[in-house]
């Protein structure tokens, strides 16, 4: 090989490397299908509700993140997630400056007032997580005790069911993490969760003695992808998610997060 060749050949390898970079492809063994030219999705979450979506050195993790990456991977789009926070999320959505909300939203009749929501992905409930000795035995014991919620959650829905809305007894902070600092701390007595983001602290936190319960009041909720609304990427998704649910991808990325397998009926039950 003459000197000039071999120079010509490593500056277009290395002008291969730069476009391949620039095009950011290759992460997912599948691809296949040239993520040149795929649309990009603005995606808002809050990254502190674990398993579903937390920050892991660094890099944005969870079963909400992996089963997003998969959706959109299937409807051929990239997806750019950003970790916005609750009420920032919930206000790019309404301004449409963010196209998708993927945070274990919660579909209900109010917020389909607002937002479009996907076919539900995962069944979930209240539950209460407090310190040992607390006396909470069922729901009604919130009352009179110092409740903690996340803002504008289906929390505090539920906190104020019980105790009354605007009650100073509850207090709503920004993010899940903020609601279990001060539950450690002993700001508060109980906070009022959903139940696998309950399991995982006490889980994760052995040392922090916190007990969970739920109670037959609390009614099963289902988490939706969440959309501005009349966007074009509802149907899309939906139809993305439903492959998931029937080649079993969804099973395998609910599996690799929850250990189980998941109750493919229930979920098909809650999209009637
Ligand atoms: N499922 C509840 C709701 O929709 C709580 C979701 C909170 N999500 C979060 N990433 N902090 O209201």
């Amino acid at each position: 090989m003459t000197y000039l060749f071999k120079k010509a050949a490593v500056a277009m390898a290395a002008s291969c490397a730069l476009f391949l970079a620039a095009c950011g492809g290759g992460e997912e063994e599948n691809g296949g299908s040239g993520s040149e030219d795929k649309k990009v999705l603005n995606v808002g979450t809050e990254a502190t509700f674990a398993p579903f979506e937390f920050m892991d050195k660094g890099e944005l993790s969870g079963f909400d993140v992996d089963l997003l990456n998969a959706a959109a991977e299937e409807a051929g789009y990239e997806v750019d997630i950003k970790n916005t926070g609750w009420d920032a999320m919930l206000a790019g959505l309404q301004s449409g400056q963010l196209d998708i909300g993927m945070s274990g939203i919660t579909i209900t009749d109010e917020r389909k007032e607002t937002y479009d929501f996907s076919v539900p992905y995962f069944e979930s409930v209240t539950m209460i997580a407090y310190k040992e000795g607390a006396s909470i035995a069922s729901a009604e014991d919130l009352k009179g005790k110092k409740v903690g919620v996340q803002n504008a959650t289906t929390g505090q829905f539920a906190a104020e069911s019980i105790i009354g809305k605007n009650d100073s007894s509850i207090s709503k902070y920004k993010s899940a993490a903020l609601m279990f600092q001060a539950l450690q701390s002993g700001d508060v007595e109980a906070v009022v969760t959903d139940i696998a983001v309950a399991v995982e602290y006490a889980k994760s936190n052995p040392d922090a003695g916190v007990e969970t319960i739920t109670d037959e009041q609390f009614v099963p909720e289902y988490y939706g992808i969440a959309f501005p609304k009349g966007s074009e990427y509802k149907a899309e998704f939906d139809k993305a998610l439903n492959t998931l649910y029937e080649n079993g991808t969804y099973a395998e990325i609910y599996e690799k997060w929850f250990e189980e397998a998941p109750d493919m009926e229930t979920l098909k039950q809650a999209a009637q």
